[in-house]
């Protein structure tokens, strides 16, 4: 048996774990990170793609941003269309200069790991078992085996970062916490395709047959959603059938389209909304996807995590500078004010975009008035902008520890 001493036990190496985790090895702070996949599958899975300008502020400032500076691409825009036509809506105009990246999850984790790596604090990818004991205590313990050692982990603090399907949330007694949840009726086929992007910006694009997302990865990959019925098996989509649903979908009357290239991956997604609050019990606190899960129409989860670790770092920055404990007992309620925001959003967004099974010919025209208001008054637009590009940080870098001067650590 393997007995070792930390004081944050992080579960999981998504993009909670590890942003949390340079976060407080910045800070001084112990941490050992506990992954049950290997390190290809955590680095190859293919999701996210917009960051939030916070979510890029915070990465340079961590100072994991050669990528990104090198790779990332600043869209000032997006478009919205419907009826076949596109209408542009001025991110930058409307929220002051902000904007979103186009940078891969995967690079995101790719450079944090390495990050996590040049630190030499320890990082357990394909660890089997993973399970939290103590956490009504002070001394919580995780417990996993690795490379058939049984691994005890003797901690101050759990950090539950193990996504929507990890351990930690369930390990919270029930009644201890309140769950809202909303299914949708459908879910995303997601491609990646060899084909240099046709727009410089994002589409998002509502039509009669369902909603279809025209995004990207790099100058040489569009990476391409479409709505699909929930739980369709992908292997009933032919290439063939994919492009032609796409093209259909979202060619517009002035004759844009993506551009049609080798398919490269595909998925489907399902989709909900999830909210598990409080987001803590005891000494174990969950962030990103472990607490809560949002339909990617709006573009919010991996943004999410990222708030939601900047908010705990704070709590245990001041835990172990100054022996207070009132951000810890604060980390719930400030997370959870941003998540219902991001909630009202991805779900108005999902609302609006999609079209739903049994929805009444008043809702379709609802649907298109809405869509109608949105990109013909600055106000709506406004309103879509600065939520798009994430709303103002509940706190500051600073009281998480990150100074200018990280940014070259
Ligand atoms: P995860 O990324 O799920 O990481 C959790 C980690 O914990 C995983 O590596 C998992 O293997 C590990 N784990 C699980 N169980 C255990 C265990 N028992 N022990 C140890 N480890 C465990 N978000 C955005 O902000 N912008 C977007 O544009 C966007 N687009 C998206 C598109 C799609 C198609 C999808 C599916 C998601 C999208 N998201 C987007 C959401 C984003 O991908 C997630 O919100 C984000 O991955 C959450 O990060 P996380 O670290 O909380 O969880
Ligand atoms: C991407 C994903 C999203 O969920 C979204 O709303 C926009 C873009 C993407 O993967 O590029």
């Amino acid at each position: 048996m393997g007995s070792l001493r930390t004081q944050v036990g992080i579960v999981g190496a998504g993009p909670a774990g590890l942003l949390l985790g340079h976060l407080l090895h910045l800070n001084g702070i112990d941490t050992v990170v506990v992954e049950a996949r290997s390190r290809d599958y955590v680095i190859d899975r293919v999701r996210a793609g917009v960051l939030e300008q916070g979510t890029v502020d915070l990465l340079v400032a961590l100072g994991v941003s050669t990528g990104l500076c090198r790779a990332g691409l600043r869209h000032e825009g997006l478009y919205v269309t419907f009826d076949g036509r596109r209408h542009r809506i001025d991110l930058a105009d409307l929220t002051g200069g902000k904007a979103i990246t186009i940078y891969g999850q995967n690079e995101v984790v790719r450079d944090l790991i390495d990050a996590r790596s040049a630190t030499t604090r320890p990082l357990y990818f394909g660890a089997e078992g993973v399970s939290v004991h103590g956490l009504e205590t002070s001394k919580p313990v995780l417990r996993f085996q690795h490379g058939g050692t049984d691994h005890e982990v003797h901690c101050d603090f759990i950090a539950g970062c193990d996504g929507s399907h990890g351990i930690c949330r369930p390990s919270i007694p029930a009644g201890a916490q309140t769950v809202y949840e909303r299914v949708y009726p459908f879910g995303w086929l997601g491609i990646l395709a060899e084909a240099a992007p046709s727009s410089d910006e994002l589409v998002y694009t509502y039509h009669e047959r369902g909603f279809a997302l025209f995004s990207m990865r790099s100058p040489r990959i569009t990476r391409l959603y479409l709505q699909v019925p929930a739980d369709e098996p992908i292997e009933s989509w032919s290439d063939e059938a994919i492009w032609d649903e796409m093209l259909t979908r979202m060619t517009t009357r002035d004759g844009w389209r993506p551009n049609v290239g080798r398919i490269l991956q595909k998925s489907v997604t399902p989709m909900r909304s999830f909210v598990a609050a409080p987001m803590r019990y005891g000494r174990l606190f969950l962030a990103g996807d472990s607490a809560h899960i949002v339909p990617p129409t709006g573009a919010k989860g991996l943004n999410l995590a990222a708030s939601d670790v900047l908010v705990l770092t704070r709590a245990l920055r001041a835990f172990y500078e100054q022996g207070r404990t009132e951000w810890l007992d604060e980390y719930s309620n400030v997370c959870v004010r941003r998540v219902w925001r991001a909630q009202r959003f991805s779900w108005w967004m999902t609302s609006t975009l999609h079209r739903f099974p049994n929805e009444s010919a008043f809702d379709h025209q609802r649907q298109i008035a809405d869509l109608d208001y949105l990109t013909s008054s600055r106000a709506a637009m406004t309103s879509l902008a600065e939520q798009y590009v994430g709303l103002p940080a509940e706190v500051s870098f600073e009281s998480a520890g990150l100074q200018l001067h990280t940014a070259s650590r």
